[in-house]
């Protein structure tokens, strides 16, 4: 399995590289630097990444190339039931009937419609189905014709591509004008299509707690637990980021082989993130999360552990060294991030 330079053990400046697999990235919001360590990983471990920016002001991503959103409509059950899933309030078991019924030909006493090739069809067989239907099926329709009814327009009255082209090096697409289950079903797009067409490419998923959540079904949960189990052969990686290690899907969760660890300040935020790495991973203490600084990590992985400073993709390995043994202050990065923009300002445009 190949290595990628991850950054500086603190005090020492021993290179500290990390095997390329599935991993879960954690850290408080901007305190941490999950972002700037995922661009700084891809930048040096020579695959193709695709990442997301899903919210405001999230300017970190600086040496990486803008692509379009990419969105492939789907309308089987399976699919169909995640994204209800998603946005149900509970999970919906033992409605597998309905949801069965209006993404296929149907004729009988809830009406009569052929087999949908779009969301808006699906959508249009619920509405239709809703019409007739008693009971628990009826909220079902309702509940699957309301969120269609959210997120259909909006497909349609976005840009986005209908064909994905990744370049080497890091992808990255701007969602923040989309509504999150708009969002999701991108992720979702590029994780299927990744999954079916391409290997040794890496995917970067923001906030997985919110996109791969454990207590139901989502769109994103789906798709990425698909690519878990048989991605590997093909060398496609899944990278969590997340504030929140409790709240992602168990499954992912138990294939992840590199973990890192960035600040956490709330004692009881800390405990839940150790509760949920496994038993045979090395594991830090409370306090050795809540003392990290800004860049720097606690990884572990394969019994190892390592506290390193994690160095920038617009950084040198020389100066990313100096900041690792404390010759350097880490503010001096603001300087190198500020000439960095400065030299590249309209290249993305
Ligand atoms: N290794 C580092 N060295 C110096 N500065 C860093 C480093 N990592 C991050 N920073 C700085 O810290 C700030 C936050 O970084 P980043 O956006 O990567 O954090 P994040 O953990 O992804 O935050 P969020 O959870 O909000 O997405 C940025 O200004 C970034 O330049
Ligand atoms: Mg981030």
């Amino acid at each position: 399995m190949s290595a990628v330079l991850l950054g500086y053990e603190l005090r020492t400046g021993r290179p500290i590289e990390v095997p390329v697999g599935h991993m879960a990235i954690t850290g408080q919001s901007q305190a941490s630097g999950k972002t700037t360590t995922l661009e700084g990983l891809v930048s040096r471990c020579g695959l193709r990444a695709v990442a997301f920016v899903t919210k405001r002001g999230e300017g970190s991503f600086r040496v990486a190339s803008p692509i379009p959103p990419y969105f492939r409509d789907r309308c089987d059950w399976p699919f169909i039931k995640s994204i209800l899933e998603a946005t149900a309030s509970e999970k919906l078991k033992f409605q597998l009937a309905e949801i069965i019924k209006i993404c296929q030909h149907y004729s009988g006493p809830e009406g009569s419609w052929d087999e949908p090739k779009s969301l808006r069809d699906v959508m249009a067989n619920a509405e239709t189905a809703l019409k007739k239907a008693r009971g628990i099926a009826s909220r079902v329709y309702t509940e699957l014709f309301e969120y269609l009814r959210m997120v259909v327009p909006e497909i349609e009255r976005l840009p986005y591509s209908k064909k994905l082209k990744l370049r080497t090096g890091l992808n990255v697409m701007d969602l923040t004008d989309y509504d999150f289950p708009l969002q999701a079903l991108v992720v979702r797009s590029v994780i299927e299509w990744v999954h079916h067409n391409a290997e040794h490419t890496i995917i970067a998923i923001p906030e997985a707690w919110k996109f791969a959540p454990k207590q139901r079904g989502s769109p994103v949960r789906l798709a990425a637990e698909e690519l878990i189990r048989q991605g590997a052969a093909l060398k496609n990686f899944l990278w969590c980021d997340s504030q929140d290690l409790a709240g992602i899907s168990s499954v992912l969760l138990r294939q992840v082989t590199v973990w890192l660890f960035g600040v956490q300040r709330d004692p009881r935020e800390i405990e839940r993130t150790l509760e949920h790495i496994p038993a045979d991973t090395a594991k830090p203490t409370k306090r050795d999360i809540a003392t990290l600084g800004r860049g720097q990590f606690i990884v572990s992985f394969e019994r190892e552990m390592y506290r390193v400073y994690v160095q920038p993709a617009w950084m040198t390995g020389v100066h990313a060294e100096a900041i690792a043994r404390g010759e350097e202050p880490v503010e001096s990065a603001r300087e190198i991030v500020r000439d960095f923009d400065l030299e590249h300002a309209g290249e993305s445009e």
